[in-house]
């Protein structure tokens, strides 16, 4: 059913958004993109274009549910398969105070057969894949019990794709944000998972930030799930098509990819009236690595906020970056010199 090897990109609230999403669209063709978490009550009793609507481009587009009632999220299930979503992936992972007065995400790392059913009811609602995104253990769990627990019940019911955040969740004390730093990261339990389980489709996510990484991670699993440092410099997603997936042809440039999200901003967006702000904050590391990125990064940080979101913003910040042929000679802009970026701005705000 999946290539293999298959890359994704993290459901990570507040930062995939639609807008992100189209944006990575743009820069890889193949990767499977996730949706931030959406919670049951959400679907089923909230404002659905608002949390489901999607653009038909960043298709293959996987969406994550939090709840933990198995009727629920067969309802949920059967909404979001109208919705055209290619898999449905249950949050088993998520540590935050809201999230475990809810008793769902990564609580249910304690309550395998109650993962199970949740799998199995929307099993038998759908005809889309049912994954699980969840953690190596909780607390100060040794070894590998829990999750081998865990796996085991979801084998049962015939479920065959799980992506595992390769730390503990620390139920207490930590923030989400230190409950992605602190734990320490331990593949060797994913990879054991793997061997132990070898017709399930396996992930791997927690701390990639390279290619070479991904490449001494592939042979032991099926997929690797990059996270922070796909927002964090977008371009690495660059090379997907191409070492992944075969695909033979040139990727986008920069300078391209700008123009093409400047279009669907612009264009496509604006006139249903979504603030400007809210897509161009997801440029904030669009330079990532480049010359002046930097004193882009400032430009935008100084002015999103105050409310300062227009093409002028981005122009004014785009002083600092220079690209030419789709490289970056210089950080300095200089008079007449042929800047593609600058050009490829509009000067209408
Ligand atoms: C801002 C942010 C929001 C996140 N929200 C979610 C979420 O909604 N669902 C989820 O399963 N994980 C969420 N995560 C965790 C990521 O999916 C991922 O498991 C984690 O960041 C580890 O991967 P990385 O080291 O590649 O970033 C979030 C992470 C970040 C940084």
């Amino acid at each position: 059913m999946y290539r293999r090897p298959l890359i994704s990109v993290a459901p990570m609230m507040d930062w995939t958004d639609r807008h992100e999403r189209y944006l990575l669209r743009l820069i890889s063709t193949k990767i499977l993109l996730y949706t931030e978490m959406i919670h049951v009550g959400a679907v089923l009793h909230g404002e659905r274009d608002r949390h489901l609507a999607y653009s038909p481009e960043e298709h293959p587009l996987a969406i994550q549910l939090g709840g933990a009632d198995p009727s629920q999220l067969a309802q949920c299930a059967a909404i979001v398969e109208e919705w055209g979503f290619f898999e449905i992936n249950l949050n088993v992972g998520c540590p935050s105070d809201r999230v475990q007065h809810g008793q769902f995400g990564a609580c249910l790392m304690a309550q395998p057969a109650r993962v199970a059913e949740c799998v199995a009811r929307m099993q038998d609602t759908v005809n889309i894949p049912i994954s699980v995104k969840c953690r190596t253990g909780l607390d100060n769990d040794e070894g590998i019990d829990r999750l081998f627990t865990l796996v085991t019940h979801l084998h049962q019911v015939g479920c065959d794709k799980l992506i595992v955040h390769a730390r503990h969740a620390w139920l207490n004390g930590l923030s989400p944000k230190q409950n992605r730093q602190i734990p320490p990261l331990n593949y060797q339990l994913v990879y054991e998972i793997k061997r132990l389980f070898p017709m399930m489709h396996v992930t791997l996510n927690g701390g990639i930030q390279s290619h070479k990484q991904i490449q001494q991670v592939l042979p032991k699993v099926d997929g690797v799930m990059v996270g922070r440092a796909a927002y964090q410099q977008p371009f690495l997603l660059q090379e997907v098509d191409n070492l992944y997936y075969g695909r033979g042809v040139s990727s986008k440039s920069r300078v391209e990819v700008l123009d093409s999200y400047l279009d669907y901003v612009l264009v496509q967006q604006q006139q249903f009236g979504v603030p400007l702000s809210a897509m161009v904050r997801h440029l904030f590391h669009f330079f990532h690595g480049v010359p002046g990125a930097k004193a882009w990064r400032r430009y935008l940080s100084d002015n999103l906020p105050r409310g300062n979101a227009s093409v002028a913003t981005l122009r004014e910040a785009a002083k600092s970056i220079c690209i030419e042929d789709g490289r970056c000679p210089t950080n300095s802009h200089q008079e007449g010199h042929s800047c593609q970026l600058n050009h490829s701005l509009p000067s209408s705000p």
